[in-house]
């Protein structure tokens, strides 16, 4: 089957020689919940509005349904709904009358778009404030608008950057949900983000972006295998030499050693892998000053992939 967003060797140099996008080739295919995440500036917005023909790439290609936009940008952005920051709305029309409006805009009869907004302000949630006027909608009520104005003409990708900036607590729940619910009805996702909690519970894979390279590319149920290891702090009275850094990777169940700010040792295994690590590292005669055993949490991960790279030391790649 083809994808359903497909880049080529991608680059973007913004005027003033700003270099957005590196060599991005990335595959979407068929009902992905894809987030792209990355520090601010990582190339997130880039990437979206090149995807979207909002602005123009330097060099490389985009395939939209296994066909390049270019020149065909109307026909094959039809099939594609688009939240990009958060739309202006008249604040004196209802849902129903806007959403008409955006009917007619993608050339749907009345009778049509009639059933199809009922249909798209149920699912998301709006079915009882569709004849109240906008401007009396929370920040949260209109981003759900917006979800509405992006599925009314039933396409099959959805693409959102940071679907949640700017909502309360509740608001970010509530679109959240909608989110992985507009995935379970069959719509591939293509969201940007720079939460790595909010990708891992919404989305199904996870590309990594930082100074407009990809750096990571991974599924989610990877990402949490990865949680499942689990980490020692050590500090030893002094830096270690390649060797003894080679003494501790071979040491049964140790997945890494880290120089990540704090030093620390990543296992596998239960709890009592913590004590016979140590008895080796012992045996080794290692000069061990303190060794703390922790759980990897999700910022751990995302600081081994974003982490200063000029103070980051991996010994496993
Ligand atoms: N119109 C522009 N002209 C010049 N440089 C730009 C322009 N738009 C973006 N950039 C630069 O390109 C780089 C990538 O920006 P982009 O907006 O794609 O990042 P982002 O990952 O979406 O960041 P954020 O998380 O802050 O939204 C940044 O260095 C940014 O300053
Ligand atoms: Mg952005």
């Amino acid at each position: 089957m083809k994808p359903i967003i497909q880049t080529k060797g991608l680059y973007k140099t913004y005027k003033g020689r700003v270099e957005a996008l590196k060599n991005l080739d990335m595959v979407v295919n068929k009902g992905d919940s894809l987030g792209l995440l990355g520090p601010n500036g990582a190339g997130k917005t880039t990437t979206i509005q090149i995807i979207l023909n909002l602005i123009n790439q330097s060099k490389g290609e985009v395939e939209l349904f296994g066909e390049n936009i270019k020149g065909q940008e109307n026909r094959l952005l039809q099939k594609v709904g688009a939240l990009v920051g958060t739309p202006g709305y008249y604040d004196k029309l209802t849902p129903n009358d806007f959403l008409m409006y955006v009917c007619k805009t993608h050339l749907m009869n009345k009778a049509e778009s009639q059933i199809r907004i009922k249909e798209v302000l149920n699912d998301i949630g709006l079915s009882e404030v569709g004849t109240k006027k906008v401007g009396t909608f929370s920040t949260g009520m209109k981003r759900r608008l917006g979800l509405a104005q992006i599925l009314v003409h039933d396409p099959e990708l959805i693409i959102l950057d940071e679907p949640t900036n700017g909502l309360d607590p509740k608001g970010v729940r509530e679109v959240r949900d909608l989110i992985k619910n507009i995935n379970k009805m069959g719509k591939t996702i293509f969201m940007t983000s720079h939460n790595l909690t909010e990708v891992d519970e919404i989305s199904s894979r996870v590309i990594f972006l930082n100074h407009g390279e990809k750096v990571g590319d991974e599924k989610i149920s990877d990402l949490r295998k990865e949680l499942g290891f689990k980490k020692i702090q050590v500090k030893f009275l002094r830096d270690l030499n390649s060797g003894e850094k080679e003494i501790i990777q071979s040491i049964d169940k140790v997945k890494g050693y880290f120089e990540v700010d704090n030093p620390y040792i990543e296992y596998d295994g239960d709890i009592s892998a913590t004590h016979d690590i140590l008895k080796e590292i012992m045996k080794e005669k290692l000069p061990i000053f303190s060794y703390n055993p922790q759980t990897l949490t999700l910022e751990d991960i995302y600081f081994k992939i974003f982490g200063n790279p000029s103070d980051k030391k991996e010994l496993i790649l």
